[in-house]
């Protein structure tokens, strides 16, 4: 692993910007439960059957109820090594960019500024009719309260379920950065869901250099230019020692 770092390393020290995209296991050493692994299932509910609009449709409460799960376990998580090495890169690195796909908000409590948000924040609420973005309630876990809006809507999580459109804005900002960036990091993506997937063959396709970390192959790890399979929390700071001791 430590020559597999070295080699990451080095094409980070080789760019002015970089740009980092982080998906679920970044946040698993904070023992937030990944989507797809063996942890990914809420009483036997898939993702797929609780983040769409259909089923918050069909039944708010429920859908609630997993938000509030989710919410609970994130409030009492910390954020983990792998999240503070991300902040030591943005704070090495003349440009930087993260952009997530986690909802926990633990990249800015660890202390990342420069953030997008590619599916929305679980502790942010949005109206379902008047479209309304407040703070999230944060609830007892044990509570089964639908919240409404003032207008009478009734208030989800600020989200993007699947079948709903990324925010534009965001994408747009996160292609018009990686067309400048010189170094691209995966982390703790499965690489499956969309658009999110397209930033490892985008990268490819305009040659820039890229490093994946994950706990198992992915469909990008054979175009990556260097792929570490081991965990986040234990990879990046490493990545991060390296290119700090050899400069
Ligand atoms: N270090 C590195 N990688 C890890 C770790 C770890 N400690 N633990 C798990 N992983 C890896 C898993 O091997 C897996 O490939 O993280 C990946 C997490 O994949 P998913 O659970 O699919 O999560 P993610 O890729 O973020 O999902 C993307 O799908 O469900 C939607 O909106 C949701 O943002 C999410 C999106």
């Amino acid at each position: 692993m430590q020559e597999e770092c070295q080699q990451a390393a080095e094409i980070l020290r080789g760019a002015s910007s970089i740009f980092v995209m982080t998906g679920a296991g970044v946040s698993a050493e904070s023992g937030i439960p990944t989507f797809r692994g063996a942890d990914g299932l809420w009483r036997d509910y898939s993702v797929q059957d609780l983040a769409t609009p259909e089923a918050f449709r069909k039944n708010p409460r429920l859908v609630w109820e997993w938000y509030r799960w989710r919410q609970n376990i994130i409030i009492k998580a910390q954020p983990n090594p792998a999240h503070y090495a991300v902040v030591e890169l943005e704070r090495v690195s003349e440009h930087f960019l993260l952009l997530t796909q986690n909802v926990d908000n633990l990249h800015q409590r660890a202390g990342s500024s420069n953030v997008l948000e590619l599916h929305g924040n679980i502790f942010r609420v949005r109206c379902s009719d008047c479209g309304k973005v407040s703070p999230s309630p944060c609830f007892a876990e044990a509570s089964c309260d639908v919240p409404t809006c003032e207008c009478g809507g009734l208030l989800r999580p600020d989200v993007v379920w699947f079948g709903e459109a990324i925010p534009s804005t965001i994408w747009t900002e996160s292609l018009d950065y990686l067309n400048t960036a010189q170094a691209v990091v995966l982390c703790g993506t499965s690489g499956v869901v969309w658009p999110a997937a397209a930033i490892p063959g985008i990268a490819k396709e305009l040659g820039i250099r890229s490093i994946e970390i994950n706990l198992e192959p992915t469909p990008f790890s054979s175009t990556v230019d260097v792929s570490i399979m081991n965990k986040a929390g234990e990879v990046l700071p490493r990545i991060v020692k390296a290119l700090s001791t050899a400069a």
